[in-house]
C-alpha cells in the first residue's frame, strides 16, 4: 500500500484502525520471520563440527559422561540421543571417521515375516578407558568397554569388549598383541636393545 493511500485511509475511523492492526499484523509477521530464520542458523550451527578444542566440550553438553579431558578427529558421530551412555575417561583420542553406537534393533525375537523396524531397541553403554586410541574409521558398538591403554587399529569394527594394553585390529576386531608390564621385559631383551 502506498502513502497516499494510508493517509487516505487515516482520514476516516475506520481506516484508522485498519492502519493501526495492519502495521501491527507485518510488525508480528517480520518478528515470527526473524525467530524462524534464527531457529533455522541455530539448528545449521549444532550440524557444524567444532573445531577440535570445542569438540570434547561439545560431546560433555550433547550428554556424554567425561571431564572433557580427551581429544577427538573430525567427523566422528556418537550417538546423540544415547549420548549418557557413553562414557570417556582421561587421554582418550578418538581419530578421525570413528562412529560410537550405543543403540541397536533386539532381534531375539525376530521371526519371519516381521518388520525391523517393530523390534525393540538394546540400549547399552560404551566405556572407554584411560588413555585410549582408537584409530580411524573405527566403529564402536553398544556395550562394548575398552580398557585402560588399549589400541584400536584403524578401520576396527569393535563389538566385544577389549582388555587393557592390548592392541586389537579388524573387523570384528581381535587381540593380536598384549603389551608387557615393565616388569616383565626379560634382561636379555634391554641388553639387545643397548646394544643396537
Ligand atoms: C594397529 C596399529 C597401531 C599397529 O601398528 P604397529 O604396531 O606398527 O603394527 P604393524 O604396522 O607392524 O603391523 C602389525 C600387523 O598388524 C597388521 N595391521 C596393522 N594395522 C592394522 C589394521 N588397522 N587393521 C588390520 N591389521 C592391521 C599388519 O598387517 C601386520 O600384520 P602381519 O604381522 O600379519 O604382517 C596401526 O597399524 C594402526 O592402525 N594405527 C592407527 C593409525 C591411525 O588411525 N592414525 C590416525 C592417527 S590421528
Amino acid at each position: 500500500m502506498n502513502h497516499e493511500k494510508v493517509e487516505k485511509l487515516r482520514k476516516n475511523p475506520f481506516g484508522k484502525i485498519i492502519v493501526k492492526l495492519g502495521g501491527k499484523i507485518l510488525r508480528c509477521f517480520n518478528l515470527y520471520k526473524t525467530h524462524r530464520k534464527f531457529r533455522w542458523m541455530t539448528k545449521q550451527m549444532n550440524m557444524i563440527d567444532p573445531a577440535q578444542d570445542k569438540r570434547p566440550k561439545y560431546w560433555k553438553k550433547c550428554g556424554v559422561d567425561t571431564t572433557g579431558n580427551f581429544r577427538v578427529g573430525y567427523g566422528v558421530y556418537f550417538d546423540a540421543g544415547n549420548a549418557s551412555h557413553i562414557h570417556i575417561e582421561d587421554g582418550v583420542w578418538i581419530t578421525s571417521r570413528c562412529l560410537l553406537l550405543c543403540h541397536k534393533r533386539d532381534l531375539a525375537n525376530y521371526l519371519v515375516g516381521d518388520d525391523i523396524n517393530n523390534m525393540p531397541y538394546i540400549i547399552a553403554d560404551i566405556r572407554i578407558g584411560k588413555g585410549v586410541h582408537i584409530g580411524m574409521d573405527t566403529v564402536i558398538m553398544p556395550g562394548v568397554t575398552i580398557g585402560d591403554g588399549a589400541i584400536i587399529g584403524a578401520g576396527s569394527l569393535v563389538t566385544k569388549d577389549i582388555p587393557s594394553y592390548t592392541l586389537a585390529v579388524g573387523r570384528p576386531a581381535k587381540i593380536v598383541k598384549e603389551f608387557p608390564r615393565c616388569s616383565e621385559i626379560t634382561p636379555s631383551v634391554v641388553s639387545n636393545n643397548i646394544s643396537i
